[in-house]
């Protein structure tokens, strides 16, 4: 069976990296670009540290630099300097060292209306793993490209508590207006991984132990970022939640969700104390049509499995 292709949307970060190099490792995955988007750290801390992270398996995938500042705002809600000023949990670099490659000359959202028009990558889905600006832009852009993507699976939003704040998760409180856009923009399949479902399948030092022991670059590497979300993590208790790299699992293990639901799904865009709040609307008497999967909960056997896989192989 040919592996499934997709084009990676990320803002690397820690969770990012190991999203790219399972991407990048798994036998049953072709990222055939990455694109690039201020979230986690500043743009070109982004681009520097998904090329790094590249290099690191000699990954020929190329990189397209994209938005630095949200869809509609000067900024964060809140600056990055000033959200991570007390934090060891966001490291602007990684620690892989300098990259040896450089990200292509064409803007990530032109590149996305360009890949998307095209025929023939109609089988490729979108993975997004950061806020949505630069998907936000290419739909805005391009109406017609939202017929065009297969499918959109994304690490976003939650439907109990966020971790920004109360009610916003990260990636939809950084940009909300994106993430109105880009789930209100028919695109045919939409898969949301909030929250809810990452935070139920964490992993651990054991986990850590079996990348060290698996010893290639890509497993060596997971381990050392593992453990610095294990010592850094605010939520962290021996275990910790590892978000992003579940929606590249989602590509080849379907049965990685074992509770999800159909829902009219939107995001808040004005509330003082619940900008970014992803709301989920499962009533049966709702008057707007289901646009989404929700994941709810995911399966921490599969999801090893998937993760083992990929880096006994990379
Ligand atoms: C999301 O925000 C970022 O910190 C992570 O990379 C992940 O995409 C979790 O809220
Ligand atoms: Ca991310």
């Amino acid at each position: 069976m040919s592996p499934t292709r997709f084009v990676l949307d990320c803002d690397t970060g820690s969770d990012d990296a190991i999203a790219i190099l399972a991407a990048a490792s798994h036998p049953g995955l072709e990222p055939v670009a990455i694109t690039t988007v201020g979230g986690n750290v500043a743009l070109a801390d982004v681009t520097a540290n998904t090329l790094s992270v590249l290099g690191l398996v000699g990954a020929d995938v190329p990189v397209y630099s994209g938005a630095d500042r949200p869809y509609l705002r000067p900024d964060l809600p809140i600056p990055r300097d000033v959200l991570n000023k007390d934090s060891a949990f966001q490291l602007s670099r990684l620690g892989f060292g300098e990259p040896v490659s450089t990200a292509r000359a064409e803007h990530a959202v032109d590149f996305l209306t360009r890949f998307y028009g095209d025929a023939a990558s109609a089988d490729a889905a979108l993975v997004a793993t950061g806020p949505l600006t630069n998907v936000a832009l290419a739909l805005t852009a391009e109406p017609g490209l939202a017929e065009r993507i297969p499918r959109l699976v994304l690490m976003g939003g939650a439907h109990a508590n966020g971790n920004v704040t109360a009610a916003a998760e990260f990636n939809f409180w950084a940009d909300p207006e994106a993430a109105q856009v880009v789930l209100t923009a028919g695109i045919r399949e939409v898969v949301i991984v909030p929250l809810d479902a990452t935070h139920s399948a964490p992993l651990s030092e054991r986990d850590c132990e079996v990348f060290e022991r698996i010893g290639t670059p890509a497993a060596a590497g997971v381990a050392m970022l593992l453990r610095h979300r294990l010592e850094h993590d605010r939520a962290a208790a021996g275990s910790a939640p590892v978000h992003d790299p579940m929606c590249v699992a989602y590509l080849v293990r379907p049965d990685l969700f074992t509770e999800q639901v159909e829902a009219s799904v939107s995001v808040e865009t004005i509330g003082e104390r619940t900008l970014g709040e992803l709301l989920v609307d499962t009533r049966p008497w709702r008057s707007e049509p289901s646009n989404a999967t929700v994941a709810l909960r995911a399966s921490t056997a599969v999801y090893r499995d998937f993760l083992r896989t990929a880096f006994a192989a990379g």
